[in-house]
């Protein structure tokens, strides 16, 4: 690595994400990695749509401070749309995939003609934005994937293929979800002794034989095999069956574990860098204060990510677990968190737990998670909050709602012994749950366990030997420099 001396002789990276906030926040951070560590001169194109809301979430006009760290955008097909909630996830998976390639190849194509930045040397583009790939090939640069999942739900989706051809999916009838077929188990998935078929990414509960999410998982995972390396969010001691596993799969790129990010990112200490923020809701941050008025494990964080859509219904079971569990916490309601509505919580609730719960739209959750006073997290098992979890060494209640979040919550639950699953959101389980998770002697071994996958966390991010550390170098000098 070092330094690369006139801006002209920089190496160059574009880095195209998935335009959704768990896919951006982790980009976001490869990115700065790459600009600090390997001094890259950096792109990083977001949609429209999202540019438009990480500038109103920071109140600013631009996020171009720095000169070797630009943002451009591409429009993600879509119709225009001015309301501030998050995508329809197929609809723009689809549209991402058959709109997106010219774009890029044009703005790439500018970048190139530009006379003060650096030729493009290289394309970092997530797991689903793989059009990229093509425009890389166009100019013979090197590509990576980045899928911001974790290897378990990553492996998971590559043997969609083969969960087709065993006839596992399309389901016969809907009633094949409710009727326990779902727990049938297979052992066949590498690196992974058993699983069920309820913990593989939920895409494969369709009876459509052309589901959109399926369709796209099969192409996506097909072109993974185009790339010159694939790099996972996540780290060896944790993930180890799986990872070594990716290598008996045919033609698959090698696999780079660099993670947790949030761990490597730590050694990034430019403040101009560090101010480029990735929120796509306005962050509040009165909830850190609060939680210096706490004592230490005392209290339950509640969050279920940017994507997850519950009913009201859930909600309302949700508050009066937590009210009746009689303990403090600090519960994030994003503004569209709630099919179709506003969400209403029974004014009982809050006049009941007034003195006890924080309620908040959009907090800092990594500094929220590595907060002392946090003894469990409620999540919805995204793959970012998962690992952030485990990077503040706090056990979890898992609720997941989609994608992989179902093998993420198999495995932190079963696995890593690190979280508790709710089967059935009712406030009686959820209210059992959290006094397991906060006074239990599961509660307990789970906080154990969770601070010694914190440690691992740590080994595996810090140089000189840890492996994530070394596989970051690797992927410097075996791809993206090559
Ligand atoms: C989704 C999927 O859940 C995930 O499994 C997949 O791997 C990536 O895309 P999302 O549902 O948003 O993402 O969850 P998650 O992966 O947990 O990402 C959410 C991110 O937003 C995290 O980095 C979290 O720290 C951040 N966040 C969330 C905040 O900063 N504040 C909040 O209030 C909520």
């Amino acid at each position: 690595m070092g330094s690369f001396g006139k801006t002209q002789n920089k190496p160059h990276v574009v880095c195209v994400p998935y335009p959704a906030q768990g896919h951006i926040n982790p980009m976001l951070k490869l990115a700065k990695l790459l600009h600090f560590k390997g001094d890259f001169h950096v792109t990083f194109v977001n949609t429209e749509y999202n540019h438009k809301r990480l500038l109103n979430s920071r109140g600013s006009d631009s996020l171009n401070g720095l000169s070797s760290f630009r943002f451009e955008t591409i429009p993600d097909g879509l119709p225009e749309s001015d309301v501030d909630v998050t995508q329809d996830v197929p609809s723009l998976c689809d549209s991402t995939r058959k709109t997106c390639l010219p774009h890029l190849k044009k703005l790439i194509s500018n970048l190139n003609k530009a006379v003060d930045i650096p030729p493009v040397t290289c394309i970092v583009a997530d797991g689903i934005m793989s059009f990229a790939l093509d425009a890389a090939e166009e100019l013979s640069v090197p590509a990576v994937l980045f899928w911001t999942n974790s290897a378990c739900g990553f492996m998971c989706y590559l043997q969609y293929r083969m969960l087709i051809e065993k006839g596992f999916t399309p389901l016969k009838d809907s009633s094949y979800i409710t009727s326990g077929y779902l727990d049938t188990t297979i052992d066949w998935v590498p690196g992974i002794k058993e699983i069920r078929l309820k913990d593989i990414p939920s895409f494969i509960r369709t009876t459509d034989p052309n589901d959109v999410m399926v369709d796209f998982v099969l192409w996506e995972c097909e072109r993974a095999l185009k790339a010159s390396a694939i790099i996972l969010n996540t780290f060896d001691a944790l993930e180890h069956d799986v990872l070594e596993a990716f290598s008996s799969i045919n033609n698959l790129p090698p696999v780079y574990s660099i993670g947790p990010l949030n761990f490597l990112f730590k050694d990034v200490t430019d403040k101009e860098l560090n101010s480029i923020g990735s929120n796509l809701w306005k962050e509040e941050r009165e909830c850190l204060e609060w939680l210096e008025s706490k004592e230490p494990n005392t209290v339950v964080y509640v969050n279920f990510g940017s994507v997850t859509v519950m009913t009201n219904d859930q909600l309302i079971e949700f508050a009066w677990g937590l009210a009746n569990s009689e303990k403090t916490f600090l519960w994030v309601i994003r503004p569209d968190l709630v099919a179709g509505e506003n969400s209403v919580l029974p004014r009982e609730f809050l006049e009941e737990t007034k003195n006890r719960g924080m309620l908040s739209s959009w907090c800092p959750q990594e500094e929220v998670l590595d907060h002392s006073a946090i003894g469990g997290f409620l999540t919805h098992s995204g793959w970012n909050s998962t690992l952030e979890s485990v990077c503040g060494g706090v056990p979890m209640i898992c609720w997941p709602f989609f994608a992989e979040q179902q093998t993420n919550c198999r495995f932190s639950c079963h696995e890593w012994g690190i979280g508790l699953e709710i089967e059935d959101a009712k406030r009686d389980k959820i209210e059992k749950l959290v006094r397991e998770l906060m006074d239990g002697k599961k509660g307990e071994d789970m906080k154990e366990k969770a601070l010694r996958w914190k440690e691992l966390a740590i080994d595996a991010a810090s140089g000189p030997f840890g492996s994530s550390f070394l596989n970051f170098q690797k992927i410097f000098s075996d791809v993206l420099l090559f």
